[in-house]
């Protein structure tokens, strides 16, 4: 299956009003705190996706009970004592997310737990966030800092107070979780902020959990079910729409119902500053401590630009659109701070760097980013470097190239967004299968 390539053909225009699919990191939020939790939740639009169903089989196995009925979900809630030990290796397949989050649930079990992922997973750190866990006591071993990752059984955990250097949701998260099994208060700094799923959903499961710009305090202890949990649309997924609209001619498209959490905006924000024409409109219908709203993009003439330091964070996983930006933009685009690309699903900076060149345009590739002056796009064979963002970002060149654009190994879109292709061709794209 790994040869599963994908073409994708000169476009028109993109238009049209549309939904994207639920927020991944809010989908696998719901369902770990639901499992945890002390009562029922129903989770209506979350993901339906591989890396989701990873989390829910995983869950599954330390004995939780899910049902999947007409795109709902409901869990019944074990509590923070009601997990069983799995009878097999946990396996996260792709799944940075799940993996990371669960080794903090993991750290704090009296039973053992080994936990492994496909190729792209097993090439990723691990230490960084079995590190801050050992701090609380875990007995946790990584394979040279990879998977597989051993966790032993202890008595307790104990709390913590950490300065999280490295700019991660997943460590940040993984702490939260494994406190919530302390007695007493952990504290976590750091100096930059990255989303804020977890904190935002510990609060609607009634976690006493205190957070300002630079500091995260949470009690440990029990959690409690809010009963039911709205997923909004993928900012991320959204965000292969708004630059797909942006660098076709003649085009205006309406993202509805999609989530504008502050600490993901930085796509919108970089791409603002490079001239995009967005409209951000906020909508309250649906109560929730999760922003939500409507993004309307049309056709910009993109302008290079240096991408400030403090919005890498908030579009970390949108930077490889930025990369395609640069290339379809009037000057030379300058995008650093961004080392952190390169522990993803690939090396998101080689990756893009390889696939631009392929496409004709001049890149100076820097340990943290690169330098993009934008070009003629010529269509190319592509790689997806195992990764689906790398994958779905190459298809996009296509709005800007009179020729094909081909994209090898193209399975793992399904981790994250197994509709794309629908999606994109029902608002004016042409990919089909090679
Ligand atoms: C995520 C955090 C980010 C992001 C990933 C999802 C999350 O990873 O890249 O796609 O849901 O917590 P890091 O924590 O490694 O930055």
């Amino acid at each position: 299956m790994n040869s599963f390539s994908l073409v994708s053909n000169k476009v028109n225009s993109i238009n049209g009003e549309i939904e994207v699919p639920g927020d991944k990191s809010i989908s696998h939020r719901a369902v770990i705190l639901s499992m945890l939790s002390e009562g029922q939740t129903v989770i209506e639009n979350y993901l339906s996706s591989e890396d989701i169903y990873r989390t829910v089989e995983i869950s599954r196995l330390l004995g939780a009970d899910i049902y999947l009925k007409n795109e709902i979900m409901e869990i019944h809630g074990k509590g923070l004592n009601g997990l069983i030990e799995p009878k097999k290796i946990l396996n996260f397949g792709n799944s940075g997310t799940s993996i990371r989050l669960f080794m903090g649930i993991l750290a704090a079990q009296n039973f053992e737990s080994v936990l492994t992922g496909d190729k792209s997973l097993r090439k990723r750190p691990m230490e960084r966030v079995a590190e801050p866990l050992r701090a609380m006591g875990a007995d946790i071993e990584t394979n040279n800092g990879n998977l597989p990752v051993k966790i032993k059984n202890i008595n307790r955990l104990s709390n913590l107070q950490y300065k999280l250097d490295i700019p991660s949701a997943q460590i940040k998260s993984a702490i939260l979780l494994a406190s919530l099994f302390t007695d007493g208060k952990t504290v976590i700094k750091t100096d930059t902020k990255t989303r804020d799923h977890t904190e935002i959903m510990l609060k609607d499961f009634s976690s006493t959990i205190e957070v300002d710009e630079k500091t995260i305090s949470i009690v440990g202890g029990k959690i409690v079910s809010p009963e039911y949990i709205y997923i909004p649309g993928d900012l991320s997924s959204a965000s292969f729409l708004i630059l797909a609209g942006l660098i076709s001619k003649d085009s205006e498209l309406k993202i509805k119902n999609v989530g504008l959490n502050p600490t993901r905006m930085g796509f919108i924000e970089i791409m603002k500053l490079m001239n995009a024409d967005i409209e951000i409109n906020l909508d309250n219908r649906f109560n929730t401590n999760e922003r939500i709203g409507s993004i309307v993009v049309r056709s910009s003439n993109l302008k290079g630009i240096d991408v400030p330091k403090k919005l890498i964070a908030s579009a970390i996983d949108e930077i490889p659109l930025v990369f395609l930006a640069a290339a379809c933009a009037e000057g030379s685009t300058s995008i650093k701070n961004a080392k952190e690309l390169r522990y993803k699903e690939s090396d998101r900076i080689k990756a893009m760097v390889k696939n631009l060149r392929s496409l004709s345009i001049d890149v100076n590739e820097y340990d943290d980013g690169a330098r993009i002056t934008g070009g003629t796009i010529k269509g190319a064979n592509l790689d997806s470097f195992d990764d689906h963002r790398v994958a779905m970002t190459c298809l996009l060149a296509s709005c800007k190239s009179e020729t094909p654009v081909t994209v090898r190994n193209c399975i793992n879109i399904n981790t994250s967004f197994p509709i794309f292709k629908e999606i994109m061709n029902s608002i004016g794209m042409n990919i089909n299968e090679a």
